[in-house]
């Protein structure tokens, strides 16, 4: 028998002695037990768009658009996500979170959360694209300086609304070691959200803390390679935030 076959026959006969064991009735419930399980694991694991790490063709787009100005185009190694990319990204997730949001009955409120500045034109662009009612409001915490994160963070700016009992949804520019992520969790939960769902546009995972392992954000768009990137929101000390897009930039 080639061994190809033997995963599908063993499934098999473990589920004829299974089935052979069971009254028809008890067969059913346990199926729709199963069936249920698999449903909730299913519905809640995290979505992510798109892995980027081993696209050949991405690295090294060009820099073509008119709009970059010459001083940050030679900082520019290669665009990793051009404005299309990013609104494919946009729209899976966007329809992802809509589709979500439906199962929240009696809500007392949707908050959505944008973590400053990095996340600023991701959220603009991705809360145009939902469709449900929800207020806005943001939060800033520190940890990074220039390229490096200092590893203990400090909330800069607190969130003005109260989330008691909300649902919460935070959006964010990038997962990196984990820590911010990991630390607003933990900020949010103390304020007793309904419920908590985070998005990220970018998740560098390779770069991700031992001890924050299991950090990871119910919605990501691109999963990429670890390299510092600048646009879209992101920066370095404060510039390349207004570039249309994702792009790696220069030691
Ligand atoms: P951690 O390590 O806490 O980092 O997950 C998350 C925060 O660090 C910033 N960060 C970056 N910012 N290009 C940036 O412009 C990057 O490649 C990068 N990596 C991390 C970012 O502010 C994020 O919220
Ligand atoms: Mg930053």
């Amino acid at each position: 028998m080639p061994r190809t076959a033997f995963a599908p026959c063993t499934t098999v006969l473990v589920v004829h002695m299974w089935r052979s064991s069971l009254t028809d009735e008890a067969f059913h419930v346990r199926c729709l037990m199963l069936a249920v399980a698999f449903m909730t694991v299913c519905a809640q694991k995290s979505y992510v768009f798109i892995d980027i790490r081993n696209r050949q063709d991405q690295q090294n787009y060009p820099v073509t658009q008119d709009s970059v100005p010459d001083a940050y185009a030679k900082d520019i190694a290669g665009v990793l996500l051009s404005q299309q990319d990013i609104l494919h990204g946009l729209s899976a997730v966007s329809a992802r979170i809509n589709q979500d949001v439906q199962s929240l009955s009696n809500s007392q409120g949707i908050v959505l959360v944008t973590v400053l500045h990095g996340a600023m034109i991701f959220s603009a662009d991705l809360m145009r694209r939902l469709y449900f009612p929800f207020q806005t409001d943001s939060v800033a915490v520190s940890s990074y300086e220039g390229i490096q994160s200092t590893g203990s963070y400090q909330v800069k700016k607190e969130i003005g609304h109260s989330i008691f009992g909300k649902d919460v949804i935070v959006v964010e520019d990038i997962v990196d070691t984990g820590g911010t992520l990991d630390f607003l969790i933990r900020h949010i939960e103390a304020k007793n959200p309904a419920s908590l769902r985070t998005v990220a546009l970018l998740d560098k995972v390779d770069r991700r803390k031992q001890q924050f392992a299991h950090i990871k954000a119910d919605y990501t768009c691109f999963v990429i390679p670890d390299v510092f990137v600048i646009g879209y929101g992101l920066d370095y000390i404060g510039h390349y935030r207004g570039l249309p897009f994702v792009a790696v930039k220069k030691d």
